[in-house]
């Protein structure tokens, strides 16, 4: 059998859709301020896809570009001016951070209530109590989406997450729990992995090593999540097998057009949701 592909794309198109026709009856634009430090390649494009996907959807995005031997002192100064600024809506800086900032210094600088991305302790110990309120972490938030709109109702399904980054690993197995899934997160530590993932109803890879699932990871009629972004001499590979994955499972997301665009599009999703919540009547 031949699994259905997830086309991330094209469900990012229909919430970015939707998020333009409410932009546009707001009072103002919601501005969402991105923060790159240095000039990572990869993050350039990251943030160059972020502010053409603000301006298509009506969002006014503020990018502030800062070298890459900024102090964490003036890092800590534009951040704080952002949080008092009124007009700002949402601050993201872009991970990774050169190695002498400390995300886990910075990313609590941010106010809780602009922080769209969903990485401030507070927002993330607000996720773990099941607070429907808070901002959710952007890939994370899109891959459920995803999910579920190919399966509405996946209580007691088994989920395996391959990865325990802060970033989706550990969100997105938390989210699950929240579905009502039955949750095993896997790691580099992990024993006998193949054996592990083929319990999969729901496999979510997201290591960054290039196919590294391959058939014998995958249960038939299994749903596979591919989040890995691998640039090799091949090209760009997910985290998946992707051919493997058509042949053994019911659903997989391919690499481009898969998790990538819904990450964006849930990031727009989280803007308007601060705009909303800092406007409140
Ligand atoms: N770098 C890789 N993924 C992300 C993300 O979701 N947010 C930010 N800010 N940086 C990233």
């Amino acid at each position: 059998m031949t699994a259905q592909i997830l086309d991330g794309k094209k469900l990012a198109q229909t919430v970015k859709e939707e998020l333009k026709t409410k932009i546009a009856a707001l009072p103002s634009a919601p501005a969402l301020a991105v923060i790159i430090v240095g000039t990572d390649p990869a993050s350039e494009i990251y943030v160059r896809n972020k502010e053409k996907a603000c301006q298509a959807v009506g969002i006014a995005p503020q990018t502030h570009k800062l070298p890459a031997e900024t102090s964490k002192e003036e890092l800590a100064a534009l951040i704080k001016r952002l949080n008092n600024t009124p007009d700002i809506n949402g601050i993201l800086i872009q991970l990774p951070l050169p190695a002498h900032l400390n995300a886990a210094e910075i990313l609590p600088l941010i106010s809780p209530e602009k922080d769209v991305d969903g990485f401030h302790p507070v927002n993330v110990g607000k996720l773990l109590q099941k607070d429907t309120e808070t901002f959710i972490p952007c890939t994370p938030k899109g891959i459920i989406k995803l999910i579920k709109s190919a399966k509405p109702d996946i209580t007691g399904l088994n989920a395996v997450v391959i990865g325990r980054s802060q970033i989706v690993g550990l969100p997105v197995a938390h989210l699950l729990l929240n579905e009502n899934c039955t949750v095993t997160v896997a790691h580099s530590k992990t024993k006998n992995l193949p054996e592990l993932c083929r319990t999969a109803d729901i496999l979510v890879a997201a290591v960054g090593k290039p196919e590294l699932v391959t058939k014998e990871y995958i249960k038939p009629d299994s749903l596979i999540i591919d989040v890995g972004i691998n640039r090799t001499a091949n090209g760009l590979k997910g985290d998946v097998n992707f051919a493997d994955a058509l042949e053994t499972a019911a659903y997989v997301t391919p690499v481009p057009g898969g998790v990538g665009p819904m990450t964006i599009a849930m990031l727009l999703d989280n803007t308007v949701a601060a705009y909303l919540k800092q406007n409140r009547p």
